[in-house]
């Protein structure tokens, strides 16, 4: 069995695997060939659209800025529909506007200018990136109970204890009274709330921060069978790849962009803008209804805010981990080739153990890999916005 991982770089579509020897990705497909997609998009689809309808939520002209008086501009003039049983991963910096933006989508936040349609039969679950004030007397499943007792999710029936289960509150748990939950249990009853209500469309912001591997799971198995729209905001790339059919970001610069290629297309861009602040942005790969870019992406080369030796520490440390991203490269290249050997050995036999082996092994240092990655972008973000 090759991990999620790996099966998510295979299904992330030729734009990701273009890198990749072609024997490679044979050896991987063959891998996979009888492992069944997470979802069957065609089925969600038309199981959406029979219960959206084609209109969800569409913006128009849309201007999102922040509030006034500062009313800076997030988004500027942006047409934006999102489609019956469409998947959407949402990704940009901290403060670049995503929370603003899905506050926006579910009808909260005013534009600036421009309009915003719904759908007749819209029926929006928010989990909202703040904890939601409830009743701290009230037990947690009384508080899913007051939302509803029971829901279909994913074609199957499930009583609000059951639901609440699979979200990793045991039954002792849940008759727990709320002011004695910590602060991720609240966030996961909150998350349990929403997904009871039974919505249509739902707007995730940042639901993973308080989930535990367990938990994380089962959130994505419910949502591998939910036909509904989605739009989740996420720092958690194998999140996104996982439950999200197309990426879109925002990169500071006044448009929403659509990434084919993905959080590693998203990764590439924010290197290229941070390495390179003083060059024009690279072209975006496409904007639906967005006139020029308002130019508003940093040009910051200097660090304001930080002292020189502040600022060569980070520059230090960015080194090092460009170099150890370099050596994890090199050893995930050898372990891809190896395991690519041992899923088709000469003489046939496959040894499967070895196989379970090098894919875990494969999978720690790619996790490793990302893990440098993002701590990389931190870094150089910090150095480009002067503060630590
Ligand atoms: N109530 C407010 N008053 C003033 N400015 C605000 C307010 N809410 C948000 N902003 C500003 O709007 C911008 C976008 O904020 P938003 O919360 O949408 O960003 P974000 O991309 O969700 O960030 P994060 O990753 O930290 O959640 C930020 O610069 C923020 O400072
Ligand atoms: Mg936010």
């Amino acid at each position: 069995n090759l991990a999620r991982k790996e099966l998510a770089w295979l299904r992330r579509g030729a734009p990701a695997r273009t890198s990749k020897p072609r024997y490679r990705i044979e050896a991987a497909e063959a891998l996979i060939k009888n492992v069944p997609a997470p979802r069957d998009n065609v089925e969600l689809m038309s199981f959406a659209t029979k219960r959206l309808g084609k209109k969800v939520i569409e913006l128009e002209d849309a201007t999102v800025t922040t509030p006034p008086p500062e009313a800076r501009v997030l988004v500027d003039d942006l047409t934006w529909r999102l489609a019956p049983g469409e998947r959407i991963g949402l990704v940009g910096v901290n403060g670049s506007g995503k929370t603003t933006l899905l506050r926006t989508l579910a009808g909260e936040y005013p534009l600036a200018a421009g309009k915003r349609i719904e759908g007749r039969t819209v029926e929006i679950g928010w989990l909202r990136q703040e904890l939601e004030d409830l009743d701290g007397e009230r037990r947690l499943l009384d508080a899913v109970e007051d939302v509803a007792t029971r829901v279909e999710i994913g074609g199957k029936e499930l009583t609000a204890s059951q639901l609440a289960e699979r979200l990793g509150f045991s039954a002792k748990r849940q008759r727990t009274p709320i002011r004695d939950l910590s602060g991720g249990e609240r966030r996961r009853l909150q998350l349990t709330r929403v997904l009871m209500a039974e919505p249509n469309v739902l707007l995730l912001d940042e639901p993973t921060n308080d989930l535990d591997i367990d938990t994380l799971q089962e959130l994505e198995s419910l949502l591998d069978g939910w036909a509904g729209t989605l739009v989740v905001i996420s720092h958690d790339r194998y999140l996104i790849e996982r439950i999200c059919d197309s990426t879109w970001a925002l990169f500071g610069d006044g448009k929403l962009t659509n990434l084919p290629g993905g959080i590693q297309q998203y990764l590439d861009r924010r290197r290229e803008l941070i390495a390179a602040p003083a060059a024009p942005a690279a072209p975006s790969s496409a904007s639906p209804g967005q006139d020029a870019a308002s130019g508003t992406a940093s040009g910051a080369a200097s660090s304001p805010g930080l002292s020189a030796q502040e600022d060569r520490e980070l520059k230090k440390e960015l080194n090092a981990l460009e170099r150890k991203m370099q050596k994890l490269s090199a050893k995930v290249d050898t372990l891809t080739a190896k395991l690519a050997d041992a899923a088709m050995p000469a003489d046939g036999n496959i040894d499967t153990a070895l196989l379970a082996d090098l894919d875990r092994e494969l999978q720690g240092v790619r996790s490793e890999h990302d893990d440098c990655e993002m701590r990389w972008l931190e870094v150089a973000e910090m150095r480009e916005e002067g503060h630590v």
